[in-house]
């Protein structure tokens, strides 16, 4: 198999007519793609319905955070969308992850389907030092990381997204069967554009990742299918 679905691409595009290209592109060589608040602003559901019509995975990143009625609610329609995995802020409490874990549950036990792994933003990676002194949240950034990752797992999530710098400790908190979706992943020699707190796909799942998500090295690059196709080796390698 070409492919390996540990291997997510953002498609960060503001059409449905570059994502579609992109992924017809692309082909065999990617089977999981995220499709974030840009497309799904952009395209809504026609986003979705393309990727499971190729017979792709869809990790929908909309990151819900509301009253626990409101995320549950929300959370079963996205389900009924046939997605693969959903995702809430961890700090919206345990109280509206355990409901959203439930709903997600119930929505695809009706439907018959296995549910879509639902994962927790614990951290998000663009916070610096200087605008976390701001909340004044009383743990330093890594710490409030681990304990909202702990949280996500009690209150009955499948796993987090962080960065890789993040999933070691995570991992060693977690456990071996905690979802760990890393973004901000740069194969060597890549560009970084705007990330800063990069590993390699190789060094993420040395990590603990248990899935990366890479948007430009691969959507950007003058050859897409040999990008994708580097990545998959590498991480097979590990
Ligand atoms: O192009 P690049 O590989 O940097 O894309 C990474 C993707 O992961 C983007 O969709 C970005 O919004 C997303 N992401 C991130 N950092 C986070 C959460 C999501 O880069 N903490």
């Amino acid at each position: 198999m070409e492919h390996d679905d540990r291997l997510i691409v953002a498609l960060d595009f503001s059409t449905l007519d570059e994502a579609k290209k992109l992924v017809l592109e692309l082909g065999a060589s990617v089977s999981y793609y995220k499709v974030g608040m840009e497309l799904y602003y952009a395209a809504g559901n026609d986003a979705i319905k393309f990727l499971k019509e190729q017979g792709k995975h869809v990790f929908l990143d909309l990151k819900l955070q509301d009253i626990p009625n409101t995320v549950a609610k929300s959370l079963s329609v996205l389900t009924a969308l046939g997605t693969d995995m959903l995702n809430v802020h961890a700090v919206g409490g345990a109280k509206m992850m355990a409901e959203a874990a439930k709903a997600v549950e119930e929505t695809a036990a009706k439907m018959n389907r296995p549910a879509p792994k639902l994962i927790a933003v614990t951290v998000l990676t663009s916070m610096d030092e200087e605008q976390w002194a701001d909340l004044s949240y009383q743990k330093a950034i890594a710490d409030q990381v681990v304990s909202l990752a702990l949280l996500a797992k009690k209150s009955g999530l499948d796993g987090v997204v962080a960065s890789p710098q993040e999933a070691e400790a995570i991992r060693k908190a977690c456990g071996p069967d905690f979802l760990i979706v890393t973004p901000g992943v740069r194969p060597a020699g890549a560009a970084l554009n705007d990330q800063s707190r990069v590993a390699t796909p190789s060094g993420a799942f040395k990590n603990g990742s248990s899935h990366i998500v890479v948007g430009r090295p691969i959507t950007q690059a003058e050859d897409k299918v040999a990008a994708a196709k580097a990545i998959v080796a590498e991480i097979r390698g590990v």
